[in-house]
C-alpha cells in the first residue's frame, strides 16, 4: 500500500494548473487512443478542457477513439436542465470536440431506479476495460466526486447526500440559488476511482490549501476521502500556488508555465 504521494506539481496559477493538466490527458491518448477517461466539472478544470479544446482544434491529439465517463451527476434533475453536469460537459468540451456520442457517458440525473443506474454505469466501465485516466478536483472538505467525509474507501457508484457546504459550493450552477441545488446526486466510489490505472487531481486556490494539507500529511482516512488516493500508485498533483501554501515543505518541483516550454 502506498502512503504518500510523491508525484506533486506547483503551478504558478490556475491557467497554468490547467494546461498542464490537458497536456497530460493528451500524452495518455497520444499513449493510448482508446482511453477511457473519467472527468470532472466544477470550477478547477474549466482551463483544463479549454487547453484540451485548443489542442483538438491545432490538430495535436484526436478524441475519435478515446471513452469518457462523468464522475458524478446531481440527481432529481430533467437530463437537458442546464444545472446537470451533463449540461456542463456540453457547454464546455463536447460541443467543441467530435467524440463519438455511442462513446461518451453520463449518470443519468433523472433515472427511475437510481440503484440499477449505478451498477449499469459500473458494468459499462467494466465493458470499456476500466478507467485508464480518472482525473479530479477535491473539494473544501476533502471530498472527490461526490464522495462526501465518511464515504467507504471500497464505495462504488450510488446515490448519496450532498452536504451543505456542497451544495453551496455549486449553487453557481443555479444562478445562486442554493435552495435549487439538489439534495442528492449519483456518484462514483472512492473504490470506483481508485480502480483507475492512473489518477489526476488538480486543485487551486486558497479554500482548497486546508483539504490538500490534510490529502498529503494527514491520516488515511475516510473523513478526508481524498487520502484515498495514497493508496493508489500512479496519482499526479497539480496545484496552483495558493491550493500548495506548504510547497516549501514538500519539496515539490514546479511544471512548465504557459508559453514557457
Ligand atoms: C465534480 C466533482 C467534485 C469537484 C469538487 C471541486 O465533478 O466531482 O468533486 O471536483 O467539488 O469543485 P470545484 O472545482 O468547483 O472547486
Amino acid at each position: 500500500m502506498e502512503q504518500r504521494l510523491d508525484d506533486i506539481s506547483i503551478c504558478e496559477n490556475e491557467k497554468a494548473v490547467g494546461k498542464a493538466a490537458a497536456k497530460m490527458i493528451a500524452q495518455q491518448i497520444q499513449q493510448k487512443p482508446d482511453s477511457v477517461l473519467l472527468l470532472p466539472t466544477g470550477r478547477t478544470p474549466l482551463d483544463m478542457y479549454a487547453y484540451l479544446v485548443e489542442m483538438v482544434n491545432a490538430g495535436q491529439v484526436d478524441l475519435s477513439r478515446i471513452a469518457t465517463f462523468n464522475l458524478d451527476e446531481f440527481y432529481g434533475l430533467p437530463q437537458d436542465h442546464p444545472g446537470t453536469f451533463r449540461s456542463y460537459m456540453q457547454r464546455v468540451f463536447f460541443s467543441q470536440v467530435q467524440v463519438p456520442a455511442e462513446r461518451v457517458h453520463f449518470l443519468d440525473s433523472n433515472a427511475a431506479d437510481p440503484a440499477a443506474e449505478c451498477d449499469g454505469y459500473e458494468q459499462k466501465i467494466r465493458e470499456r476495460g476500466g478507467i485508464d485516466l480518472a482525473i479530479l478536483g477535491i473539494g473544501v472538505n476533502g471530498h472527490i466526486g461526490f464522495n462526501e467525509p465518511g464515504s467507504a474507501f471500497d464505495s462504488r457508484t450510488r446515490l448519496v447526500p450532498i452536504r451543505e457546504e456542497t451544495r453551496a459550493a455549486n449553487a453557481f450552477l443555479f444562478n445562486d440559488h442554493l435552495d435549487k441545488v439538489p439534495t442528492h446526486a449519483l456518484t462514483t466510489g472512492i473504490g470506483t476511482i481508485l480502480d483507475a490505472k492512473k489518477i489526476l487531481l488538480l486543485a487551486t486556490g486558497r479554500s482548497k490549501a486546508n483539504a490538500i494539507h490534510e490529502m498529503i500529511h494527514g491520516d488515511i482516512n475516510p473523513e478526508l476521502p481524498a487520502s484515498a488516493l495514497r493508496m493508489h500508485s500512479h496519482v499526479t498533483v497539480l496545484l496552483d500556488s495558493f491550493a500548495a501554501p506548504e510547497s516549501q515543505e514538500t519539496g515539490n518541483r514546479l511544471v512548465p508555465q504557459p508559453g514557457g516550454d
